[in-house]
């Protein structure tokens, strides 16, 4: 190879090169902008999606309350159907004694019993999350 090639095959491979990185750069670009809404962070700023994601996947930050509003209200604050009202700890009592105390009752609340629908319809409520509306709404 003579010097003159020599020069001219030098600077092609350095803009080879530099070819395949500028299109990697950009490759990333374009994935990070196609990402979809949320899992975009941006520094120095809340990242919201991803908080939002903790808080869902925790699902430790509801009370007795929220689930008694959403779930348990519906039938045990009017009593319907023969549900045992909140507040009506002589109710509530009667039927645990019956039934091996709280947590016979607690068992019963989780596979459903005739109105009363599994779980309360709170599907995704852990054992504790019911057993802890079961007391707050009884008193027990
Ligand atoms: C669709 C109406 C309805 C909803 C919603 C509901 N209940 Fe009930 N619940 C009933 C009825 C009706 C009974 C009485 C059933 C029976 O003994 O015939 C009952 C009874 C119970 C009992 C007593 C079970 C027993 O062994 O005597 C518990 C405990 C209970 N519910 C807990 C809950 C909890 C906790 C929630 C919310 C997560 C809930 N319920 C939501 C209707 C409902």
């Amino acid at each position: 190879m003579n010097l003159i090639k020599k020069l001219l095959v030098a600077p092609a491979t350095v803009l080879a090169l530099w070819a395949v990185t500028a299109q990697a750069t950009t490759d990333d670009a374009i994935a990070e902008r196609l990402k979809p809404v949320g899992q975009v962070c941006v520094m120095g700023e809340e990242c919201k999606g991803v908080g939002a994601v903790a808080v869902s996947a925790g699902g430790g930050a509801r009370t007795a309350d929220d689930i008694i509003a959403k779930h348990c209200g519906a039938c045990h604050t009017p009593g319907i159907l023969g549900a045992p009202k909140i507040g009506d700890t002589a109710a509530w009592k009667e039927r645990a004694d019956h039934q091996g105390g709280l947590d016979g009752i607690l068992a019963k609340a989780i596979s459903g019993i005739n109105a009363m629908p599994p779980k309360g319809t709170c599907a995704d409520c852990s054992d504790d999350e019911l057993r802890e509306a079961i007391q707050k709404m009884s008193g027990l």
